[in-house]
Formats: C-alpha cells, structure tokens, sequence
C-alpha cells in the first residue's frame, strides 16, 4: 500500500511534518509520495494508498492557502470518495481558541461527507506547546499505521 502524504500550508511547516513523516517510513518495502496540495489534482487519487492530510489552519479557522484548490475541486466535483481511507493531522494554535485546527476540521468533514473513511485518530499539533511538529506527527503516524493494519 503506498502512502501519499498531503500536506496544506501557509507557512511552511505542515510541509516539514510531511517531510519528516514521509522520512520515518519510507524504505525498500514502503513507497512514499509527498505533495503540496497545490500540485496535487482529485483526480490523481488511487486507489491502493493511504492519503495522509497535514494541513494547519490559518486567517479565522480557514484552509491554508495552498489547500484551497483542492477543498474547492472537492465542493465542486463532489467525487464519490467511498474507497479512500485517509488520515489527518491538523496544525493549528490553541491561542486561536475558538478556531483552533478548524482548518483541517473543515477537510476532514468534506472528506468524510464525500464517504472517504477515516483510519486512526485525527492527530492535532498546537503551535503554542514548542514542540518540534514533524516529531509530533510521527509519532501520531505510528499509531495510524497500527489501526490501519487491524482493518486488512
Ligand atoms: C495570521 C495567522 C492566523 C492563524 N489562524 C489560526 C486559526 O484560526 N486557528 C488555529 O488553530 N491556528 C491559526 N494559526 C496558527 C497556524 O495554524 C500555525 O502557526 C501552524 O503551525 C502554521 O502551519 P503552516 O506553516 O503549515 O501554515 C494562525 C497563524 C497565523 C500566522
């Protein structure tokens, strides 16, 4: 099964997590693809992945700039997303408390309403606790390919 990480951002560091997760995977055995939401098309989805989103949040609860494209093709397109399994990790600020990670809530609701399936816990990182994110969404990730591995 290949993992294809996504990842929206504005700043930068959701594409670090992405880039440190897909390190902590990818081998011989476990091919790994990382994209920037922006470059990446509804209809590149495969079947036979696991879509990893990694996505912050910006302005007042939004989508970061480069998930835009992607979120709009979903409302517009409105793909039937039954046979995808994904899992997400939403970046966000807890400073921002009534918006907090409402970015990758919003993505992970479409998703949900176009019949994708979730696979393990929707993983959060608050900017505000320092700590270093790509550690954080690895150490979330462990736990996804755990619960993914029980649904085969
Ligand atoms: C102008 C601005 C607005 C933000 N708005 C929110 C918000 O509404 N909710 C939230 O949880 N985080 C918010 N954040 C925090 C970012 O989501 C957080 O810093 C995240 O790590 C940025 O990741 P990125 O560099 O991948 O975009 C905001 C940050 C900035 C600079």
């Amino acid at each position: 099964m290949k993992i294809q990480v996504l990842f929206g951002t504005e700043s930068g560091n959701a594409e670090m997590a992405a880039e440190d997760l897909a390190l902590s995977v990818r081998s011989d055995d476990q091919e790994v693809e990382v994209h920037d939401l922006s470059d990446f098309s509804i209809s590149e989805l495969q079947h036979d992945a696991l879509y990893v989103f990694i996505c912050s949040t910006y302005g007042e609860g939004d989508l970061p700039n480069t998930a835009l494209p992607f979120f709009a093709d979903l409302n517009i397109v409105r793909p039937d997303l039954a046979w995808v399994r994904y899992a997400i990790f939403g970046l966000g600020d807890t400073f921002y408390s009534e918006t907090y990670s409402q970015g990758a809530t919003k993505l992970a609701d479409k998703l949900n309403e176009l019949g994708a399936e979730r696979v393990g816990e929707f993983g959060r990182y608050d900017a505000s606790s320092w700590e270093p994110v790509g550690e954080k969404a690895v150490e979330w990730f462990s736990g996804v390919l755990e619960a993914a591995a029980q649904m085969q």
